[in-house]
């Protein structure tokens, strides 16, 4: 029970996920693994993605996890099937908790990667429970690398979000942002669509959820002690560490590369 709770993601973004876990579960040991020397996963073919998940989940098997995160959209969309029939412990991702706050929506918009709008994913698990919904996906390419940039708040930003959002201006209720990155592009992203657009977000139903599982499953940790975090990059750990920052909610003291990638 005081096994760690393991998470991978292509590079930073699932970090995300990752504050909201250490908030709601401030007991629970955590490990994550920012697979940054593969990304951006969200222009990969759904086989390589696929690989690269399956190589990040065998790396943190290693660790004894209790439960495996993948806070990564791009990987869900190609590799949670596959991961929740090949491992041993409970896996969850991001793709259905995205669905559960989307499913009083009838106009959505999904915004992701190509890789994640090409599967076809989101569009077909929504129109499953929902299908009256009017869906209209979009794949934004150049946020990821925007906000890894650094450009989250410079005006071309806004450029980019207007170009590829403002022909929906006026024609979706909610827009799921289904990419670990979208987050901090918020404002420019809400600028684009309009005030009156509920912008949706799965990191805090996903920690939820997490918990509940962990719950039923009497694997919540016990032990009341501060609680260890544990940092890999597939690439430059120091890299990782600087960036890390951008969507960690606390402090990155220690970041080890990935040995086995
Ligand atoms: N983590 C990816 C996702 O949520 C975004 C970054 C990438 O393309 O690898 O889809």
């Amino acid at each position: 029970m005081h096994r760690p709770i393991g998470l991978f993601d292509s590079g930073f973004g699932g970090l995300t996920v990752m504050t909201e876990l250490a908030k709601l579960l401030p007991y629970e040991n955590l490990i994550y693994l920012g697979d940054t020397a593969h990304v951006p996963y969200g222009n990969k073919s759904p086989a390589t993605v696929l690989q690269y998940a399956i190589d990040n989940a065998s790396f943190l098997m290693s660790k004894n996890i209790k439960l495996l995160i993948i806070p990564c959209h791009t990987a869900c969309s190609h590799a949670l099937k596959t991961l929740q029939e090949l491992l041993s412990i409970p896996v969850i991702g991001v793709i259905q908790p995205g669905l559960a706050l989307v499913q009083p929506k009838n106009r959505i918009a999904i915004l992701a990667t190509t890789s994640t709008i090409e599967s076809g994913v989101y569009q077909s698990e929504i129109l499953k429970h929902n299908p009256k919904a009017q869906i209209f996906p979009v794949s934004c390419p150049l946020f990821v690398p925007l906000i890894e940039e650094g450009f989250s708040n410079h005006p071309c930003a806004q450029l980019v979000a207007n170009t590829y959002l403002q022909p929906l201006k006026n024609k979706v209720d909610a827009a799921l942002l289904a990419c670990t990155h979208y987050p901090l592009l918020r404002p420019v992203i809400q600028a684009a669509l309009g005030a009156e657009v509920d912008l949706i977000e799965p990191a805090e139903l996903c920690a939820q959820q997490a918990k509940e599982l962990l719950a039923k499953s009497q694997l919540l940790n016990p032990q009341k002690n501060r609680p260890t975090y544990e940092f890999y990059a597939s690439d430059d750990p120091e890299k990782f560490r600087q960036y890390g920052k951008l969507f960690f909610g606390l402090e990155i003291e220690k970041v080890e590369k990935n040995k086995n990638s």
